[in-house]
């Protein structure tokens, strides 16, 4: 009966804390990403490449990565990037912020909300 019990009792914790290292993992980037990487860092220490790093590019202004040459139309948009704001930038990087420098076509909504998504996760 006992040993019954600490079974329950290790089931549980081997439980918990298997939840508790998926809550810390990073998401896992949707697989058109990997365009994105063409051109873009995402990890904390990086720097700029053929665009800005995204890492911390939820919340911050557009044109705003200090280390990064950014054309003067995406210095002068005053769109901040949310959820929203990134779904319309991926969808169609030349309406939503005519001018810039971003050489990519874009691609269906839902595809850019899945990206956008995981782009509001990188942050520290
Ligand atoms: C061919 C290279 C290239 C590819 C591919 C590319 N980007 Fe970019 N991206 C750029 C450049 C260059 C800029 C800077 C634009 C400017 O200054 O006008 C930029 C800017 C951005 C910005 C604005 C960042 C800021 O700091 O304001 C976001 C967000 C972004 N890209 C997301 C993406 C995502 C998501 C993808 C993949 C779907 C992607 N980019 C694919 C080159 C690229």
């Amino acid at each position: 009966m006992q040993s019954r019990l600490l079974a329950a009792a290790s089931l549980f914790a081997a439980t918990f804390s298997a939840t508790a290292a998926l809550a810390q993992a990073p998401a896992t980037p949707p697989p058109l990403f990997a365009v994105c990487q063409a051109c873009h860092e995402s990890t904390a220490t990086a720097g700029p490449s053929v665009g800005p790093n995204l890492f911390g590019v939820g919340g911050r202004k557009a044109g705003a990565a200090p280390d990064y040459d950014y054309s003067d139309a995406m210095k002068a948009s005053a769109t901040i990037w949310s959820a929203d704001t990134l779904t319309a930038f991926i969808t169609d990087p030349a309406k939503t912020v005519p001018g810039n420098k971003m050489d990519y076509p874009g691609n269906d909504a839902a595809t850019s909300k899945a990206l956008a998504d995981y782009l509001m996760t990188l942050k520290p």
